[in-house]
């Protein structure tokens, strides 16, 4: 049973649930702040959980949205079959006490149909993900600033397993001025390494093998890191090519802002592959040089 907007939380079985801007409104002037919110495109997992639990930690209401947002899929990708798991991903909400779920459709995010101005993401937008997904920078942050606008948070949380989201998101409320702090959070992984994703849903027991070779070449490249640069690459291109049923997108070291790399110091080493029909991507932290 979906919840009654204005009933307290705690008594209902999924916390209140709205799916529409005015509805929205109204349920989000009676939040106590500071408030903090959590978006998401559903299919929710551990790794949404953690954002959901240092939300919770840190503000006094929790909003979470629910939107797979059209405007970041190409026609190629998987807008169609992206998992939609409304029930489950409402229990996942109450277990972490999200006080308010905004699932919008998408005649209520773009009502007028694709919208004409966009957000430019700019240089760093077409780089990495944004090189083989273009348009994909641009739908996100576009989702992005309206969500922030409609649920107007104090703090937003971001998880690190999309790097380059939470730059461009830290970019964007920067640029455009807007007094929201942006949280990252460390990525969620499975006890063999596998960082946590809705598209793991997709893939086969034995994709799913497959799949290990990104964190464990992320992990040979931070064994790797005392040598340098160079070594780095080495050792995680390595691991890569081991695994012939990983086809890279690439893999890069970066400095911490997506940035060239330093010769020593901290870095960010980024892999995106496809595994079968399913695209990956994984990254670390690590210090180069000693
Ligand atoms: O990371 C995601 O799930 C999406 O890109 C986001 C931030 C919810 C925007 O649609």
């Amino acid at each position: 049973m979906t919840g009654q907007i204005g009933a307290p939380a705690e008594r209902l079985l999924t916390p209140p649930v709205v799916r529409d801007r005015d509805a929205l409104a109204a349920a989000r002037d009676r939040l106590p702040g500071p408030v903090a919110v959590v978006m998401t495109m559903g299919a929710l997992h551990a790794g949404h959980a953690a954002l959901l639990r240092q939300a919770r930690a840190r503000a006094a209401s929790v909003i979470a949205t629910i939107f797979v947002n059209p405007l970041q899929f190409a026609p190629t990708e998987d807008l169609d079959r992206y998992p939609r798991t409304l029930k489950a991903d409402l229990e996942i909400c109450v277990r972490e006490q999200v006080d308010l779920v905004f699932a919008p459709t998408a005649a209520v995010m773009y009502p007028a149909g694709p919208p004409q101005v966009r957000v430019q993401p700019g240089p760093r937008g077409e780089i990495l993900e944004g090189a083989f997904r273009p348009g994909f920078f641009g739908g996100v942050l576009t989702v992005v600033s309206k969500l922030l606008h409609l649920t107007a948070p104090d703090v937003t949380f971001f998880g690190e397993k999309d790097y380059q989201q939470l730059m461009m998101v830290r970019q964007l409320v920067t640029d455009l001025s807007m007094d929201i702090e942006v949280v990252g959070v460390p990525i969620v992984r499975e006890p063999d390494g596998l960082a946590l994703s809705s598209r793991n849903a997709y893939l086969s027991p034995r994709e799913r093998r497959s799949g290990l070779a990104l964190s464990a070449a992320l992990r040979a490249g931070v064994a790797a890191s005392g040598q340098g640069p160079v070594a780095v690459l080495a050792a995680a291109t390595a691991v890569l090519a081991a695994e012939s049923t990983v086809d890279v997108d690439y893999c890069e070291l970066t400095d911490p802002s997506l940035g060239p790399p330093p010769a020593k110091g901290p870095a960010r080493l980024l892999i995106a592959a496809k595994v079968g029909a399913t695209r990956l991507i994984d990254n670390t932290a690590l210090k180069l040089g000693r």
